[in-house]
């Protein structure tokens, strides 16, 4: 992810409060940049190619992904549960002079209804909620792609180098494979695969898998 590397062991307790947005809003209180600002590596493979649209990204965080797209030509949506997440990610979006092709919305993703709202791209990456939590949030976000648009899910694949955290915070892992089910039949599966990368942990590389969901609405 856009700098996502530190893995850290912790107690159940931990875990729990991960999944709630008291934990983040503390995460992104301080001043410090938690991830590194780079778009993430499997939103550029698969949208470079595309015409862009508008774009949902939902638990956004820091913004990272949001100003690539609106840097690609999208008008963006951030959001994201944590309302300190989208405040520090509305100031880099300002930095960065694409404060006027994106705006932000707080929501919980699953809770998450689209309203009649849609996108020529959903995305969304390393959301890990729990008890498979991402085969309903994958069915919502589906909800809000418009017709001929794209859907891409992306989170960790569980591997060694998790065996630190928690049992629960690595069920909320999962393959792209799991997320079919939430999957409407309206939608043509282009990528179902785990794909390689490499990212720091206490200071070493270690290779990890990307869970990649592509698919596309029929028109
Ligand atoms: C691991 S960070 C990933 C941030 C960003 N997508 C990236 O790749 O840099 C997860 C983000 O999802 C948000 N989040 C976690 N659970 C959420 C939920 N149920 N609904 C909305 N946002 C959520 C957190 O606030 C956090 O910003």
């Amino acid at each position: 992810m856009t700098g996502h590397g530190h893995v850290h062991p912790q107690g159940e307790n931990d875990a729990a409060e991960m999944f709630e947005p008291q934990s983040w809003e503390e995460r992104y209180s301080g001043e410090e940049r938690i991830w590194s600002g780079n778009p993430n590596p499997q939103l550029v493979a698969e949208v470079a190619g595309l015409t862009p649209g508008t774009a949902l990204d939902v638990g956004c965080g820091e913004g990272g992904d949001v100003i690539w797209l609106a840097r690609q030509g999208w008008r963006v949506t951030g959001a994201d549960f944590s309302a300190n997440g989208l405040a520090r990610a509305a100031r880099h979006a300002d930095e960065a002079g694409v404060a006027d092709v994106t705006d932000w919305w707080q929501v919980d993703a699953r809770t998450f209804a689209a309203d009649g709202r849609t996108y020529d791209l959903v995305t969304t990456h390393f959301l890990h909620p729990p008890d498979q939590g991402m085969v309903q949030v994958t069915r919502r976000l589906a909800d809000a792609v418009a017709p001929g648009g794209h859907l891409l899910v992306v989170g960790h694949a569980p591997a060694d180098v998790f065996t630190q955290l928690t049992a629960a915070k690595r069920r909320a892992m999962f393959l792209a494979e799991d997320l079919l089910p939430g999957l409407p039949d309206t939608f043509h599966v282009l990528v179902a695969e785990q794909r390689p990368r490499t990212m720091t942990h206490d200071g070493e590389s270690v290779a990890v898998h990307d869970s990649t969901l592509l698919a596309r609405r029929r028109t």
